[in-house]
């Protein structure tokens, strides 16, 4: 099926909900994340520029999130926020309920280290680690026993398919096998919450899909709450949601009714 048909049916078989708080399904429900009248603003000279601007959004436990917009929208922006590595100029972000403005930043860390495993748009891998080390790297600020760490992350290099790179550096891997490091690293915590910005984006498209079916799968099977920022629509169709940005700014939510989209695609 064409990508652009897909992404068609997909939209016209979803409940257009305007604001994440209007949502019946939702009430009642504590967020994981939770972002009020968000704003990024960048000074560029004597020029204020908002990269966002009053967001409002709330993601709960167990959703599989796709945030859709185009280039410069301010997706990374969002990301970075929603992964707590950033502050807002204004407006406030709870994670678990709590004011995140109002921690410390070894506090914050802590908390970003338990919970998030992030998987970048430019990967962020050490140059110097060869690709163990750089899977094995979260682990180290979690005290983890070094036998055990050490058998996760050569799980984890099984499971992106690349146990005969372990010694390679970062220099020695393709592109597309750089990605699949930062995947694998961002699970050696086994956080509950994965981001990942542009997952797919330097990958063939065999690469990515079995990158996202395996995030689909971690989704659907391990309960982990997934948030994806792309501008490629094709990743739509293994989200629950999907958040329109433009401008720095939510255009509209909608819920995805996949199990009828499912249904009716048979
Ligand atoms: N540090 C900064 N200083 C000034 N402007 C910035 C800064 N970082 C980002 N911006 C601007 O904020 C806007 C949003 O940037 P962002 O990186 O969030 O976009 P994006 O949606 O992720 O785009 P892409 O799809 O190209 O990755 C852009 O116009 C960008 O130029
Ligand atoms: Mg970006």
């Amino acid at each position: 099926m064409a990508l652009s048909s897909t992404v068609q049916e997909a939209s016209f078989e979803t409940e257009v909900c305007p604001d994440a708080h209007d949502t019946a399904a939702w009430s009642g429900r504590i967020p994981l994340i939770k972002l009020t009248d968000v704003w990024k603003i960048y000074r560029m000279g004597e020029i204020n520029f908002a990269a966002l601007s009053g967001i409002d959004l709330e993601i709960y436990r167990g959703e599989f999130v796709v945030v859709l917009g185009p280039s410069g929208s301010g997706k990374s922006t969002l990301m970075n926020l929603l992964g707590c590595l950033d502050l807002p100029s204004k407006g406030a972000i709870f994670l678990d309920s709590r004011d995140i403005s109002s921690l410390e930043e070894s506090e914050l860390a802590r908390i970003r280290g338990q919970m998030i495993g992030f998987i970048f748009q430019s990967f962020n891998l050490i140059p110097t680690m060869n690709t163990l080390e750089n899977v094995l790297l979260p682990l180290e600020f979690q005290e983890e026993d070094p036998v055990r760490a050490r058998e996760r992350g050569e799980y984890l290099l099984e499971i992106v398919g690349l146990s005969d790179k372990k010694r390679n550096l970062p220099s020695q891997l393709s592109g597309g096998q750089r990605q699949r490091v930062a995947i694998a690293r961002s699970l050696a915590v086994n956080p509950p919450v994965i981001l990942a910005d542009e997952p797919t984006g330097n990958l063939d498209s065999k690469t990515g899909d079995y990158i996202l079916e395996f995030l689909a799968k971690l989704h659907e099977k391990e309960g982990k709450t997934i948030i994806i920022v792309t501008h490629d629509l094709d990743l739509v169709k293994h989200a629950t949601r999907v958040v329109y940005i433009r401008d720095g700014k939510i255009e509209k939510i909608e819920h995805v009714n996949r199990k009828k989209h499912e249904g009716e695609m048979k």
